[in-house]
């Protein structure tokens, strides 16, 4: 039997802009996982969920999620490997199309797990190209933002096309992940943007801009951790996206509670229009945060802490 995993990621700053060549920074989130355990099997392959609901069989392609099936078929091709009579389990704490990566860590612990079983050692650099391959059927023009952070399992800051760079923190801090419950495909707020850059060039290439003059700052403020430097980053981080429209009247309810209840910074995270919010607290905080989050219609909420670099 062979097992593997691959963590959610967040990211802190730069989502959207980083797809249009500014930076941003993404950290892994390893409490929520995807995990793939591989067994022989007397009959095809298949890969399942751990509760038995087919998603992909390439003998059934019929019976297949289309998504899942391209990406399967993607890694099998790519490693250039005929896996046959073996069964796939998916086990993921991972809430899709909300912004923590879902699809990037199954494809990475898939991808890990099919070269193990097929004797196959690779590369972590091999591992992130097949992932970016899969991230292009997800949402067509991915950053590469996503499967770096997930492959690598580090804090980075992302540039495209450029090596990741390791992203100095200074000291510990707290994040709640606020899920609003809403749904969003990435491709969808990716294409608004998009959209939004052909009709007004000018105003749009500058709201990038600022975002990638906030990560550059919020970098700094990591680097010697000074919360409410870092904190007010989040908020104007998020107002800026709010001006790329790819905010929501809910997401910007929830930073707006998380703010009032005294959270230092808040933002939404991943592509938008759902999915979840982040808000830098002070422990004493935290509890108080979260309540507001969840009044405010957080269907979920993570307390997570994010440990220092070197
Ligand atoms: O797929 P999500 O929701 O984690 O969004 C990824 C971040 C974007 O910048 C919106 C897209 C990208 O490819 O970088």
């Amino acid at each position: 039997m062979i097992r593997e995993s691959a963590p959610a990621k967040i990211i802190l700053f730069g989502e959207h802009a980083v797809v249009h060549g500014q930076p941003a920074i993404a950290l892994p989130f390893p409490a929520l996982r995807a995990q793939i355990t591989i067994r022989e099997s007397a009959t095809a392959l298949e890969f399942r969920s751990v509760n038995g609901t087919l998603l992909a069989a390439p003998h059934l392609p019929k019976r297949s999620d289309p998504l899942l099936l391209q990406v399967l078929l993607t890694i099998l091709c790519r490693l250039r490997i005929d896996a046959r009579e073996v069964s796939v389990l998916l086990d993921s704490g991972i809430p899709q199309a909300c912004g923590l990566g879902s699809g990037a860590a199954i494809a990475t612990a898939l991808t890990r797990a099919l070269a193990r079983h097929a004797g196959r050692s690779i590369s972590a650099a091999e591992v992130n190209d097949i992932v970016f391959e899969t991230e292009t059927l997800f949402h067509g023009t991915p950053s590469g933002i996503d499967n770096t952070v997930i492959v690598h399992e580090s804090a980075l800051c992302f540039t495209r096309g450029m090596e990741p760079l390791p992203v100095r923190i200074a000291r510990p801090f707290q994040l709640l992940v606020a899920d609003s419950g809403d749904r969003c495909a990435t491709h969808i707020p990716v294409s608004a943007v998009r959209e939004q850059l052909q009709l007004h060039p000018e105003e749009t290439a500058m709201i990038l801009e600022d975002i990638g003059a906030i990560v550059h700052r919020a970098s700094r403020a990591l680097a010697c951790m000074q919360p409410p430097a870092l904190g007010a980053l989040m908020y104007d981080n998020h107002a800026l996206l709010g001006k790329l429209g790819v905010s929501s009247p809910l997401l910007d309810d929830l930073v707006c509670a998380a703010r009032s209840a005294g959270a230092a910074g808040a933002k939404l995270s991943g592509a938008g229009r759902g999915g979840v919010v982040i808000a830098l607290v002070e422990e004493s905080r935290a509890d108080d945060v979260a309540l507001a989050l969840e009044e405010a219609g957080a269907v979920q909420i993570w307390n997570t802490t994010i440990q220092a670099t070197n």
